[in-house]
């Protein structure tokens, strides 16, 4: 297409996608105002996280940590267990980085001043900067680059777009409405524009898009995740589960139960405990569970493990790895874990149900 059709093109989108969006945009709980607080942190929650995952998140995170100072003093447990589910743990701690910087020298009011934040790329720089502070800064994530590369039948890759479209969007910016103009690109994307089987007959785009159909953008090849198994021991006395704090990687500051790097069946995890020193003992049934995080698939079975003994106190077999020693674990009550150590959904799903359980 040439330069002058495809500008055409992007000038004619502010007033078809406005118009749509007045009508037909989803009551979310941070669009009530464009407080930069509150905006910051659900751009910071949808990064990677699907809107429905996100919006019980953020209405907490906000009752409990209402403003940048009360982030920056939040303790790192309360913290990771308000951001429990969420994934992606290092985006918490980064947006505590930046509370602090931001409750010391105040909210920046520019898309460049807002990217020297920890954890604020240009796709949230844009974003903040266009719905709190009307700058023409686009935020391009992957729905506006679905959107637009149907738009203009554009079939080069990702990261090539992102660039080449926040450059071309901000000279098309509406004067008014910069902030509308920025959700509505990224709500077409969301409810109408979809990945596969666009509703393209409800666009509001249909006059002018060139594709009309999930054409584009066209697939890279993924590369592929890296696999690794493990077998997570869950165990439990009377009343009380072993955990232990991760202290590296990204899941640090979260609560893991033990866990053995191979795949392990009932009489192998039952031999496996024995030579490690425990001595009386039942184990649950085997649970399977696969965990995909962008690189990785851990593939784990879960034996709930039964005993009286401590098993901070048995020692690894000769040969064996473990993500952490047995002397690592301690025990809390069963449904405090649940209640109150952040327990990422990798894990979560091993937890045997505790009685206090209503859910
Ligand atoms: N995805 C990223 N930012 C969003 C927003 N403000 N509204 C809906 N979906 C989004």
């Amino acid at each position: 297409m040439e330069e002058k059709q495809r500008k055409q093109i992007l000038q004619s989108l502010p007033p078809l996608l406005l118009e749509w969006y007045d009508r037909n945009k989803r009551d979310l709980p941070w669009r009530k105002d464009t407080d930069p607080y509150r905006v910051w942190i659900s751009e910071i929650m949808l990064q990677q996280t699907r809107v429905e995952a996100a919006r019980e998140h953020y209405i907490r995170f906000l009752r409990e940590l209402p403003t940048v100072q009360a982030l920056a003093d939040c303790p790192e447990d309360k913290l990771l267990k308000l951001w429990e589910g969420l994934g992606y743990y290092s985006r918490a701690r980064n947006l505590q980085k930046a509370a602090a910087i931001v409750a010391k020298n105040g909210f920046p009011h520019t898309a460049a001043e807002l990217k020297k934040l920890p954890g604020i790329g240009e796709y949230t720089a844009g974003a903040i900067a266009s719905i709190c502070f009307e700058e023409s800064a686009p935020a391009v994530d992957g729905n506006v680059v679905r959107v637009l590369s149907r738009v203009l039948s554009d079939g080069r890759s990702q990261d090539t777009l992102k660039k080449v479209l926040a450059e071309e969007l901000s000279a098309s910016y509406p004067p008014a409405r910069r902030g509308d103009y920025t959700q509505s690109l990224m709500e077409l994307g969301a409810t109408v524009c979809l990945p596969s089987s666009p509703l393209c007959l409800t666009c509001p785009l249909l006059c002018v898009c060139e594709a009309k159909s999930d054409a584009f953008p066209l697939r890279k090849e993924k590369p592929k995740r890296r696999i690794f198994y493990k077998t997570l021991f869950v165990f439990c006395d009377k009343t009380r589960i072993a955990l232990y704090r991760r202290e590296e990687g990204v899941l640090r500051g979260t609560y893991a139960f033990f866990s053995i790097g191979r795949e392990m069946d009932k009489g192998q995890a039952e031999a496996f405990l024995r030579l490690a020193g425990l001595k009386n003992f039942s184990l649950g049934s085997p649970l399977r569970h696969t965990h995909v995080f962008s690189h990785l698939e851990w593939h784990m079975t879960a034996y709930t493990v039964y005993s009286e003994e401590d098993a901070a106190k048995l020692t690894l077999p000769v040969g064996e790895s473990a993500d952490a020693p047995f002397s690592a674990l301690f025990y809390a009550e069963r449904s405090a874990a649940k209640r109150e150590f952040s327990l990422p959904s990798a894990y979560r799903w091993a937890l045997p149900p505790s009685d206090g359980d209503k859910d």
